[in-house]
């Protein structure tokens, strides 16, 4: 014990001076209430992983909304409290946020496997959290500074790389746990305990994650989406069928999965053929629902993502994804129809249909477009026409556009060819005003 305290006080050490200076004032603050006060949950399991952390969980045996007033006297922060959760924030100028909670005894039934001896208040409020690894708080007062306080065994899962729930109940309870389950098992290459795993298999059974709301879903969901690895994510939550439970018509095939894993190849394909750069996250939930029904897409959008207009190309894409796909096959197709096909979508567009496409003519079309196509610009202007005594109005737009179309359609090359074919294409039109 003696061992893993001076280890947590040297981690604590290694931490940014203005970090460590904070934890101290805390515990100062708390010497000066007379009141217990801890660092809890995910900043102290990334303090012993050596990760960096900077959402900071305070507890206080006590008022804590009295202590986040006195903190932030020094802080000088932006204090918002909830008086009747017992609960307090502060938003420090660099942004963090340092959250407070008062623990309180709290007098309910433990599970029959636990002795039924009055718990501290710290014990209370560690209970009803989500993972042992979760559950660790350090102390803060000057006397016991860096204290690790580990009731449920949550060093030796962080040393054994478990994520265990602490009673059986807890995904029934809170079932975004189980997404949670999923996303730290992922993110830190954790294994589930066997019998989480199984009281997980029992939440999804029971529909829990039905009982969730779209917000809650999002949380857990976005991280992973953002997470270069994004794949390992997907991965867990089709070892526990999670899609479907989430939506029966949510059906990631194992073909899905296959392209899923091949998004990061073609992003750095696409990358040799433009310099702007796709959002990733867009590809990979359009990927996701490539064989969602159209009609519902919206339904499950809401989980995935909180912007309409990100939900609303997303539903385009793959709208328009069957007859673009008919189109990309037709043999010969004229440089400019695939222009002007092409040129409507975005890149992420681009590459979603790329990696998605079984056909190679498609893919074939698609590079085409990426690189003989899409930067072609006129060399000439509305300058060039009035040097050609060409008197402006409408007619101008309609001359360049032509133009335009013969120099996608690969007609003309050079400056001096667009204004040759500007000028025939006005008398044209010219001729035909006056016919
Ligand atoms: N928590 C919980 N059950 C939840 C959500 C959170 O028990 N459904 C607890 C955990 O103890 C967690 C703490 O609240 O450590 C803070 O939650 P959050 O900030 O969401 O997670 P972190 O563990 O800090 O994880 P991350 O690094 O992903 O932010």
């Amino acid at each position: 014990e003696k061992e893993t305290e001076i280890k947590c006080l040297d981690r604590m050490k290694h931490l940014p001076e203005e970090t460590y200076d904070f934890l101290e004032l805390v515990g100062k603050i708390g010497d000066t209430l007379d009141k217990k006060v801890y660092v809890v949950g995910g900043f102290v399991r990334d303090l012993l992983l050596k990760r960096d952390n900077d959402d900071i969980d305070i507890v206080v045996e006590g008022d804590g909304v009295l202590f986040a007033e006195e903190l932030n006297q020094e802080l000088k922060g932006k204090l918002l409290t909830h008086e009747e959760f017992g609960t307090a924030s502060i938003k420090l100028q660099n942004n963090n946020t340092i959250d407070i909670v008062s623990a309180r005894r709290e007098y309910y039934e433990y599970p029959a496997a636990l002795p039924k001896v009055e718990k501290s208040s710290l014990w209370n409020d560690l209970f009803r959290r989500d993972f042992t690894i979760n559950c660790m708080a350090i102390q803060l007062n000057s006397e016991s500074f860096g204290k690790l306080i580990d009731y449920f065994g949550g060093l030796q899962d962080l040393k054994n790389r478990k994520i265990r729930v602490l009673y059986n109940l807890s995904f029934i309870e809170d079932p975004t746990r189980i997404l949670r389950a999923i996303r730290f098992s992922a993110r830190m290459g954790f294994s589930i305990e066997n019998e989480t795993k199984n009281f997980i298999m029992e939440a999804i059974r029971d529909q829990m994650i039905t009982k969730v709301s779209d917000d809650r879903i999002r949380e857990e969901i976005s991280p992973m989406l953002e997470d270069e690895n994004f794949i390992k994510y997907v991965i867990t939550m089709q070892t526990f069928n999670l899609f479907e439970a989430i939506d029966t018509d949510l059906k990631v095939t194992k073909e899905t999965m296959r392209k899923l894993g091949g998004i990061q190849e073609t992003m750095d394909e696409f990358g040799k053929l433009s310099s702007q750069q796709p959002d990733i996250k867009r590809i990979i939930i359009t990927q996701i629902f490539r064989d969602f029904p159209i009609n519902r897409l919206y339904d499950i959008l809401g989980k995935f993502v909180v912007n309409k207009l990100l939900a609303d190309n997303i539903y385009y894409t793959l709208e328009a994804k069957e007859d673009l796909y008919q189109l990309l096959t037709t043999e010969d197709l004229d440089r400019f129809t695939l222009y002007n096909t092409l040129s409507q979508h975005s890149l992420e567009d681009l590459v979603f249909y790329y990696n998605d496409c079984e056909e190679a003519y498609i893919k074939h079309y698609i590079t085409y477009y990426m690189l003989h196509l899409k930067n072609i610009k006129l060399s000439m202007s509305g300058e060039d026409l009035l040097k050609l005594n060409i008197k402006p109005g409408p007619i101008y737009k309609k001359v360049l556009e032509g133009v335009l179309k013969a120099k996608i359609s690969g007609e003309i090359y050079t400056k001096s060819d667009e204004i040759d074919y500007a000028y025939g294409l006005y008398k044209e039109m010219k001729g035909e005003e006056n016919v």
